[in-house]
């Protein structure tokens, strides 16, 4: 017998309580699926975009040690962008309509990656900041209920970790450095601390979808709890190396045990969100020439499984 909507709800409702991971076949409210192709698709984008403002460091890299480690992270970044595509996929939805969405600026992706990257500091800072954020944020998505997604973060955070000590040490080497050296790395991260700070998106009074992503665990923590994760973490670290934070306002409440911090510039992100970044037209530009310029390789895979496939049904 045919169960009602309100049966199956129920039954959905009951396994995120229990923390019973949703799958691909199961039945899941149309809200759900829509929030999770919203998300995933998103982040696609996100790490494949993440892979340009890297890749333009990879030639000019201070020696063959730092061009591997960087080749392996701008490779890495591009994994991850696959791997996403593929548990999107199992919405419902094929990833060309997807990167369509992109390429037609329908889709967003991290506002992170609208910010030129103008020192070799940057790719230290980039790894330790910005996949530092990423660690925060993907630790508590491996947790979320939808199987495919928290799946893909489990695997995704182990590479997001080499990223991310990649990068603490190429900053920790330029620290101990030359005045111009340390000057190049200071410069750095007072370029991108608030960027990375705007990654986990407006403040939680801003934030129209994480309402739902909460109530159905797929955000496990708030964008404003993610924020002070990350910046509890960080600053320790930044003092460590004799970096200096620069917001005034940050200060440490040894009741709360957390670092109180001023207001990103949220009309920036806002501006970013919106296309208007120092970047974006750059960045969409790359990645249309690029899906252009890969449409040979394309055709030219699926001319082989069409061949293989006629092969093998004769
Ligand atoms: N950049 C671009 N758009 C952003 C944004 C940001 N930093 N922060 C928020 N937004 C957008 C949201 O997408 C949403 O727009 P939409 O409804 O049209 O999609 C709007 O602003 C309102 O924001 P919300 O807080 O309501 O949105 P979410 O609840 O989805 O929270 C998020 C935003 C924290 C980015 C969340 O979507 C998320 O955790 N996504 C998955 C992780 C991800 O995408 N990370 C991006 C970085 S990838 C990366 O770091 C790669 C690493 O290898 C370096």
């Amino acid at each position: 017998m045919e169960k009602s909507i309100e049966e199956l709800e129920r039954q959905f409702n009951e396994k995120i309580e229990k923390g019973i991971k949703i799958e691909p076949k199961d039945w899941m409210p149309d809200r759900y699926r829509k929030q999770l192709l919203r998300m995933m698709s998103q982040h696609a984008h996100s790490e494949v975009v993440g892979m340009l403002p890297e890749g333009n460091w990879i030639t000019r890299a201070p020696s063959l040690k730092r061009k591997t480690v960087l080749l392996a992270k701008v490779q890495d970044e591009g994994g991850h962008g696959l791997y996403i595509y593929c548990g999107a996929e199992t919405l419902g939805v094929d990833r060309s309509e997807m990167i369509q969405q992109l390429l037609d600026g329908k889709a967003k992706y991290s506002s992170i990656f609208n910010y030129p990257t103008v020192s070799w500091a940057d790719i230290g800072t980039i790894g330790w900041l910005v996949d530092g954020a990423a660690i925060v944020n993907q630790t508590l998505l491996a947790k979320g209920s939808y199987g495919p997604y928290s799946r893909a973060m489990v695997r995704i955070c182990k590479e997001e970790n080499f990223h991310h000590r990649q990068g603490y040490e190429l900053i920790s080497t330029l620290m101990s450095g030359t005045p111009e050296q340390r000057a190049m790395a200071q410069d750095s991260f007072n370029r991108w601390w608030w960027p990375t700070l705007m990654m986990f998106g407006p403040s939680d009074a801003h934030s129209p979808n994480s309402g739902e992503l909460l109530k159905w665990k797929v955000k496990l923590m708030t964008n404003d709890e993610l924020r002070q994760r990350f910046i509890d973490r960080t600053i320790p670290q930044a003092e460590a190396l004799g970096i200096t934070i620069p917001d005034p306002d940050l200060k440490y409440n040894p009741e709360t045990k957390h670092y109180e911090y001023g207001q990103p510039n949220w009309e920036e992100l806002t501006n970013v969100i919106n296309g208007n970044g120092p970047c974006n037209k750059q960045r969409l530009n790359t990645r249309i020439e690029a899906e252009a310029n890969g449409q040979w390789v394309r055709e030219a895979a699926e001319a082989y499984a069409a061949k293989r496939a006629m092969k093998q049904a004769s």
